[in-house]
């Protein structure tokens, strides 16, 4: 029996005339770039995540992270608090605005940003705080909103695994100042190719994104500024459509998934969720100290599983420059030998779950 890590096929599958009437709606208006679909969805999406929100489309989650950041005027000889524990897109689109990622430590049970590691970072250059809903568990929002109001800090959530998860009943998207998207294909929201969203309460900086994302193009032919090429596709609008309408019970179907796995699992270290985060399971990770061992066997049984990430940003190649040693964070760089990213879909079986805990007991 073998077990994929994600199962797109499967999904597809059951959403399939949907999608072809979507993507036939597409190609008889032909609004390839912009159109009813793409304001249709930036509509539905933000109505999703709550109430007062607005959304804008672009090309991916990245971009997403940029577009907030630059359009908050966050650039050189600024800092953006964020952690070494996550994708390294989070950091790509600090970089990408001049300014300076600071890397601080996760919690040792949810894996995510530590509040007070954050507090202990912040200086006059700081300008904004960017914790990151990794494996679709939302961080410590209240604190880290605390703490951002102390300082006068915007706060941005990297809610690129994260859609539909909710925070003390609120869900991510309405949590920050601005919460950025990407509808990468294997996420809990995924386009059949590139894209992302920013969504915000802030009317004008969703509007400000909007000109940003398209060439700073106030109306045709007149720009206000530099821009990038950075648009969610009509035909991507129309897919992510259909998809949100599902994105619930698919949510739904990722909790009875955890919660099998939670009852089956013996003798490795599971997943925690603090008090107030509902999770959307975008991801369901264990712990083990013979992970690499533990993923090896699971191969050869013909498991797929995935370590998300194994090396933290820190210790990259690409952020030498930055100088921070080996042993700067202690919990980040434990969890990165530790950890395992077992099969998590909703079309997941329960026989495949007793297949996979029977491997690993
Ligand atoms: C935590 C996190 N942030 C940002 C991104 C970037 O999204 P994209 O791949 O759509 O650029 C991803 C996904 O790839 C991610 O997992």
């Amino acid at each position: 029996m073998e077990i994929p890590f994600v199962d797109l096929a499967a999904q597809y599958r059951s959403i399939r005339p949907e999608v072809e009437d979507a993507i036939a709606r597409v190609f008889a208006s032909c609004q390839f770039v912009g159109g009813s679909e793409l304001e249709a969805f930036e509509s539905e999406l933000a109505a999703f995540c709550g109430p007062g929100l607005h959304a804008v489309g672009c090309a991916n989650g990245t971009d997403a992270l940029y577009l907030v950041l630059r359009a908050l005027g966050v650039g050189s000889g600024d800092e953006v608090i964020t952690v070494a524990h996550t994708f390294i897109a989070t950091t790509e689109a600090i970089s990408l605005t001049g300014a300076r990622p600071v890397f601080v430590d996760v919690l040792e049970d949810t894996l995510l940003m530590n509040p007070d590691a954050a507090a202990a970072a912040v200086t006059p250059r700081t300008r904004a705080l960017l914790p990151v809903h990794l494996y679709g568990q939302t961080c410590e929002m209240d604190k880290l909103r605390a703490l951002a109001s102390r300082h006068g800090l915007a706060l941005i959530e990297d809610a690129a695994q994260a859609h539909g998860a909710r925070f003390q009943g609120v869900r991510a998207g309405a949590l920050g100042d601005a919460a950025c998207f990407s509808f990468y294909p294997g996420k809990n929201l995924g386009a059949y190719g590139d894209g992302g969203a920013v969504v915000s309460r802030d009317a004008r900086l969703v509007e400000k994104i909007r000109r940003l994302a398209n060439h700073g193009r106030v109306e045709k032919y007149v720009h206000s500024a530099e821009g990038v090429n950075s648009r969610l596709d009509g035909l991507q609008a129309a897919i992510l459509r259909v998809k949100l309408r599902h994105l619930d019970a698919w949510n739904s179907l990722r909790r009875e998934r955890a919660a099998s796995y939670g009852r089956a699992l013996r003798g490795i270290r599971l997943p925690s969720v603090r008090a107030g985060a509902e999770p959307v399971w975008h991801l369901y990770v264990v712990r083990s100290k013979e992970r690499d061992a533990l993923q090896e066997r699971l191969a050869r049984a013909g498991i797929q599983t995935g370590v998300h990430y194994p090396v933290p940003l820190h210790l990259q190649p690409a952020y030498e420059r930055l100088g921070i040693p080996k042993g700067a964070l202690l919990v980040t760089e434990r969890a990165a030998r530790e950890i395992l990213s077992l099969p998590m879909f909703a079309e997941l079986t329960e026989e495949a779950i007793a297949r996979i805990a029977d491997l690993i007991c």
